[in-house]
């Protein structure tokens, strides 16, 4: 049985498999219309989500299968104080298969080391967010054709921004990619990755403060919001949220076929004027997110379509 923790569970031949049986998916959706007739997901999620519970969701309903679950840590039994490997014991009798979020780092792990079920993690803390990786991927491989020869600007929380984490960490392993760090002093990607993902491969890195200086040679922008949620005092947030905001001045200076990307949700980070420039890929994405998420249901589930 396999579980998903990191985007690196999956070897890079396996990350191929899935966003082809994605990419299947996109193309016949009604060929897996009933691949998993009478199988459960569970959604357990301890922290807010809008997208990625509801499409994973959808993703299981698109599959003929059935979901439950919970959205918040206060209508769960978390709030009596039931510990996350006592509720993952007691959901492995009644589902398949989970997905759980959770603001602390590692908590899908301790759950996957006592689940008889295969558990997804869908965000844990400032730590990984997976399947938005896998989600992210699909969509540059379909809308740029590649994963690798890449050069991608990561712009914002890069220190809290868990999607970012996950993505740098998936993307180091393709072919000449350069990665384009864009933050404020406070806000910079940590150094653990830094160190442990890129030196130690000798993968070209650069940081830098403003999105004007390098978005000539930007591929894709990936834009993420302020986290408010894990900032220690207000203060600090309210200095930082404003501080990138893309219009239709700055994509002025970006390539023709440049793409936009965000994980969801947008704050004030990128200004709805942008939303009608065809290199705004970020709803595109979200429909991606669906597919692949189907995919890994599939695959995690060992369920074969022909
Ligand atoms: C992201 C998350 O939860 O980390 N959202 C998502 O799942 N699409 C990004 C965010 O909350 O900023």
């Amino acid at each position: 049985m396999r579980h998903l923790m990191s985007p690196l569970d999956f070897s890079v031949e396996e990350l191929d498999q899935l966003l082809d049986l994605a990419n299947d998916i996109e193309k016949h959706p009604d060929k897996y219309a009933h691949a998993c007739n009478g199988k459960k997901l569970a959604t357990l999620f301890y922290e807010p989500s809008t997208r990625t519970r509801l499409s994973f969701e959808a993703a299981m309903m698109n599959l003929g299968g059935n979901i439950f679950g919970f959205s918040s840590a206060a209508s769960s039994s978390a709030a009596k104080g039931e510990s996350v490997s006592d509720t993952i014991r007691m959901i492995s009798c009644y589902a398949d298969i989970c997905a759980m979020r959770h603001p602390k780092e590692g908590a899908p792990m301790v759950a996957s080391a006592v689940s008889s079920i295969p558990v997804i993690n869908a965000g844990d803390g400032g730590h990984q967010h997976p399947t938005q990786t896998l989600t992210d991927l699909l969509t540059i491989r379909s809308l740029k054709g590649r994963l690798n020869h890449l050069v991608i600007g990561l712009c914002g929380d890069l220190k809290f921004g868990r999607t970012v984490h996950s993505l740098v960490r998936a993307l180091a392993r393709y072919e000449n990619v350069t990665f384009v760090f864009i933050s404020p002093e406070e806000l910079k990607i940590p150094s653990y990755i830094k160190e442990d993902v890129l030196e130690s491969r000798h993968i070209p890195y650069r940081e830098v403060e403003r999105i004007e200086d390098v978005m000539p040679e930007l591929d894709i922008l990936y834009m993420t919001r302020v986290q408010r949620e894990r900032f220690f005092n207000e203060e600090d947030y309210v200095r930082l949220k404003d501080f990138y905001i893309l219009n239709n001045k700055k994509m002025k200076l970006a390539k023709e076929d440049m793409i936009v990307m965000h994980p969801l949700p947008r704050v004030n980070e990128i200004s709805v004027e942008v939303d009608k420039d065809p290199r705004a890929a970020y709803f595109r994405q979200v429909q991606y997110g669906v597919y692949v998420r189907m995919a890994l249901i599939l695959t995690l589930l060992e369920v074969k379509v022909c």
